[in-house]
């Protein structure tokens, strides 16, 4: 059963859809999303696909997942460095707010080629490091929280434009191009196989 979306969620969705319709037939597509959390974003735009799959590496959220989407989507425990799937099966990978938390980052660029189709699209979505208005990055919800104490917010963004340029400099996948999305909240970088 899908969620009701907000106002945000529709348009994030509407958005999502116009933008992988550039590139992909959303309907004619089987997708996986690495690292899906607690499925926000199959809960958004998941039933758009032929179908969805989703992995992450902790069972609370495989858990909840499961339990929010009632077998709608194909949700496993797994590794961006060890894709439970075999050779060659979807046509998008996503990689939504996932891919500066992974460690060995050659490893799970090896395993999206393994596991994605020729002229497969990779879409690696980040946090925009340089907008300001994340939650995370609002003044007011660092007061009192060590999870927003500047350090650790300064070493976040770090990490996410590290990220970013190793996608950007990646040979493996061709990158298609990389642009703000989500009200500038995010930025989508699209890459082919
Ligand atoms: C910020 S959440 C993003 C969730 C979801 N993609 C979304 O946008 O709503 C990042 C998720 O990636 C998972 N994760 C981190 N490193 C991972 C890895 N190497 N392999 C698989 N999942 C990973 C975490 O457990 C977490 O659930």
């Amino acid at each position: 059963m899908m969620v009701p979306l907000t106002r945000e969620g529709r348009k994030a969705r509407e958005e999502f859809i116009a933008l992988i319709s550039k590139y992909k037939k959303p309907q004619e597509s089987d997708v996986l999303e690495v690292g899906m959390g607690r499925g926000y974003f199959g809960s958004i735009v998941g039933d758009i696909f032929k179908t969805y799959s989703g992995i992450d590496n902790t069972i609370d959220n495989l858990e909840i997942c499961n339990r929010k989407h009632s077998g709608a989507f194909d949700y496993r425990l797994g590794l961006a460095e060890a894709i439970p799937f075999g050779d060659n099966i979807f046509d998008i990978l996503l990689y939504p707010r996932v891919f500066h938390y992974i460690e060995l980052k050659d490893q799970a660029i090896r395993e999206a080629k393994r596991v994605i189709k020729p002229q497969g699209l990779v879409v690696v979505i980040e946090p925009n490091p340089d907008y300001k208005g994340h939650i995370w990055v609002d003044p007011r919800m660092q007061e009192g929280s060590p999870s927003f104490e500047p350090k650790r917010l300064s070493d976040k963004l770090d990490k996410i434009r590290a990220s970013m340029d190793y996608v950007r400099k990646q040979r493996v996948f061709k990158v298609l191009e990389e642009i703000p999305i989500f009200d500038n909240n995010m930025v989508a970088s699209f890459l082919i196989n």
